[in-house]
Order: structure tokens, then sequence, then C-alpha cells
């Protein structure tokens, strides 16, 4: 059934686009769906955002991603208010730097997240699930969000960038206080406090993680500066938001869609297609921004060099010329050719490890879980930079 079709009443209007509120109630789709009709390349006028294109069909969105040199992430990747400046990362972080200084830091640190490192970190991972697993069970009850996919994503990304387990509470509460109070980890005073901490010691003795290597990293002849590998630190720890999100979003898609949790249960083959299902369907990162470098075109709509582009990447994901029944959750969809890791110069590096968690964790719960029951009303997070649920309070057995 069609998103619009559900709502008549509903209005369309795509200014509504930047109202987080939108965003709670799940409006965002039926706006997009009709952009995606009529209007798929759509001017926003400057208000406490600046004026900005947005992009919501497939083609475009993917096209916007795969040319860096005509959409540059230098100035920011999301919108953020013209009252709070350009983004303090620019140019020093890997979302926010273009090529080719951005290959050279992606090298840095791209060991850490390959496929054999992440397979090296299985059993680490497993660990982890069962320890908050057992711990739900015991309880009988968790907040799937806070209590699993948060404490998971943290540990793991911890332990790669070698914060020591007796820290990872730690971690866990501040970036828990900076996501909830939706401020940058940049304002968590106490967290970059850490990380300067964390750096200094791997500047003087490094070990085997992703802050020494940093710390050790070169761009051309030059090591990265302090400032750059806080910075990275926190843009990566940032982005994990995202892993908990599609981990969290992914359980209550299997819950709100019983039968397609029961054709897992039947079929463990299905979990590779299940696992991109998730990513498609909960499209995690809401959206991507590029300025213009040039004047171009987009779809024939005529761009100029500095205009603001937004990626919808949801709404790309929904794209029906692309997807067959994309408003369908459909653990066994094929192909899938989504772009929730976005695609190209900048794609997730922690796609491959955001995949490991969510297969060690449904294996899991799909071995050791019983009844898993939802425990009451489900609130999305109230955002336009990202999206899934900010609470998902669960009744939980072993079997
Ligand atoms: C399912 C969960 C995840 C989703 C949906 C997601 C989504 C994305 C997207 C769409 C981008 C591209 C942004 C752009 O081009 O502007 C991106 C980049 C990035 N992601 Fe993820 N991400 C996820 C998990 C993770 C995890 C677990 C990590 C950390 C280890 C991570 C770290 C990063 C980093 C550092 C970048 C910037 C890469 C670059 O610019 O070269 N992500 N992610």
């Amino acid at each position: 059934m069609s998103v619009v079709a559900d709502r008549p009443d509903l209005d369309l209007d795509p200014h509504r686009l930047v109202d987080p509120e939108v965003h709670v109630h799940g409006d965002q789709y039926a706006i997009w769906h009709r952009m995606r009709r009529q209007t798929p390349v759509h001017r926003h006028p400057a208000g406490d955002l600046p004026a900005f294109w947005s992009l919501t069909r497939y083609a475009d969105v993917r096209a916007v991603y795969r040319d860096p040199e005509t959409f540059s992430s230098r100035h920011g990747v999301l919108l953020r208010p013209v009252a709070l400046g350009e983004d303090p990362g620019g140019g020093m972080t890997l979302a926010l730097t273009d090529p080719p200084r951005h290959k050279q830091l992606r090298a840095v640190v791209a060991d850490w997240f390959t496929t054999r490192a992440v397979r090296s970190l299985t059993d680490r991972i497993e660990d982890c699930v069962r320890s908050v697993l057992d711990r739900a069970y015991e309880q009988g009850r968790c907040d799937f969000v806070h209590d699993v996919a948060g404490r998971l994503s943290m540990h793991v990304i911890g332990t790669i960038m070698g914060v020591p387990e007796r820290d990872h509470d730690a971690l866990f509460r501040w970036t828990n206080e900076a996501f909830e109070a939706g401020v940058s980890l940049a304002a968590h005073r106490e967290l970059m406090a850490y990380f300067i901490d964390l750096m200094e010691q791997r500047i003087d003795d490094p070990t085997d993680d992703l802050v020494s290597m940093m710390a050790g990293g070169t761009l051309g002849d030059d090591l990265l500066t302090e400032e750059e590998i806080v910075l990275n630190c926190e843009n990566i720890i940032g982005a994990t938001e995202n892993g908990r999100l599609a981990i969290a979003g992914g359980m209550q898609a299997l819950l709100e869609h019983p039968e397609q949790w029961a054709r897992l249960r039947a079929d463990r083959d299905l979990l590779p297609t299940a696992i991109e299902e998730i990513l498609r369907w909960t499209s995690s990162a809401t959206h991507s921004m590029r300025t213009a470098t040039r004047d171009c075109e987009i779809d024939g709509v005529p761009v100029a060099a500095g205009d603001r582009v937004v990626l919808w990447v949801p709404s790309a994901n929904r794209d029906e010329t692309v997807f067959d029944q994309p408003d369908r959750f459909d653990v066994g969809r094929t192909p899938n050719r989504h772009l929730a890791l976005g695609i190209g110069e900048h794609v997730c590096i922690g796609g491959t490890l955001a995949r490991a968690q969510l297969r060690i964790l449904l294996t899991a719960l799909l071995d050791t879980a019983g009844r898993i029951e939802s425990a009451g009303p489900v609130q999305r997070v109230r955002s336009i930079a990202v999206a899934g649920p900010e609470h998902l309070p669960l009744l939980i057995n072993p079997r």
C-alpha cells in the first residue's frame, strides 16, 4: 500500500522536511513520495537553516554521492543552523574532506575497518552480544536501543579505538547523554577531555589500536595534528549512532512484521538479505549534504556553485523506480542496492562492522531468544539527521 494512500489528509509541503517533529511522526515518507514524483530537485529557502536543494530520487542521490569533485563535503555534510557557522571539522575529518586529502586520511584508518579486521573482532563481538542479552534475559525486559544496540555499538568501537575495558561504561554514558540531548559530541566536555587524554597517551606510547594509528598517521609528509586526531575520534564515535539506530530499528521492524521474523527463524540462509533489508528499511542516516563546487545541472535543474544539495537517503531507498514494492519490509529482498551506507568516495567505512554486529546479534537472538514482545509505545528520535527508535521497550525471555 502506498504511504500516501494511507494518509489522505496529510500536509505534503516539502518545507516541512526540516521540522524534526515531522520525522518523529513518520510523515516524511509521504512527503518524499510526492517529491519524487513532482519536484525531485526542490529548492528550500533560507530560514534557520541555509537555503538548499532537496534530492529525493535514487538516481540523483547516487550520482551526487559519486561525484565528489562537483559536490564537496568540505563545508559540512549535515544541515546546520546558519547561526552555528560552518562545521569546525571542515577539511579535517574523514567525513568533511575532499579528494585527494580524503583518500590519504581514509588510508590512515582503513585497516581497522576491513573485512579481515572485522573478522578478527568476531569473538569480541560475540562475547559482547552474549553479555548484553544475558543481562536483558535476567531482567526479562530491556530498552533495546540503550541496553542492547547502544551498549554493543559502543563496546565494539571502544575496543577498536583502544579505550580500556574499564572506561567503556563512561564512554557509553557520555555518548548517550550527547545523543539523547541531541548535541554534538564535541559539546560534551568530558568526552572530548577523555579523547585528548587518550591521544596524548598514544602519542607517547603507541599500542595496537585506532587512536595510536592516527597518532602515527601522516598526510603526505605531515603527521596528523592533535586537533585532527581528536576531531576524527569524535567523527568515528558519532557515526556509531547510526549503527545503534539501525540495529534497534531492525529489531523494531522484525517485531512489527512477525511473519518476516518467522521466515528468518525458519531459514537462516536469509540472514544476508535480511541484513541488507534492515539497512534499507531503517536508513538511519537521514540525509547527507554536499556543496556544489561549480555551476551544474541536476535532472535538468540548474544548480549554482556554492549551492547546498541535500540527499534524502531514506527516500532514495524507497524509490519505486528501483525497488519493487518499496514500502514492504521483505527479508528476502533481492536485488537490494540500497544507499543506506552512502556510495562512492565517502561510502561508510563502518559498513562491514555494522553488518557484522547485525549478523552476530540476530544469530544470537535466533539461537537463544524465546518471547520477544513490545513493552510499550515506540517513539522515533527527533532529528532530521538520523532516524530510528529513541527507546524500544521490550519483554524478552530466553528459550
Ligand atoms: C548501519 C549503520 C550505519 C549507517 C546507516 C551509516 C551510514 C553512513 C553514511 C550514509 C555515510 C556517508 C556519509 C556521506 O557520504 O556524507 C557514512 C559514512 C561514515 N560512517 Fe557510517 N553508517 C553506519 C555505521 C557506521 C559505524 C558503525 C561506523 C564506525 C565505525 C561508521 C563510521 C562512518 C565514518 C567514519 C564515515 C565517513 C567516511 C568517509 O567520509 O570516508 N558508520 N555512514
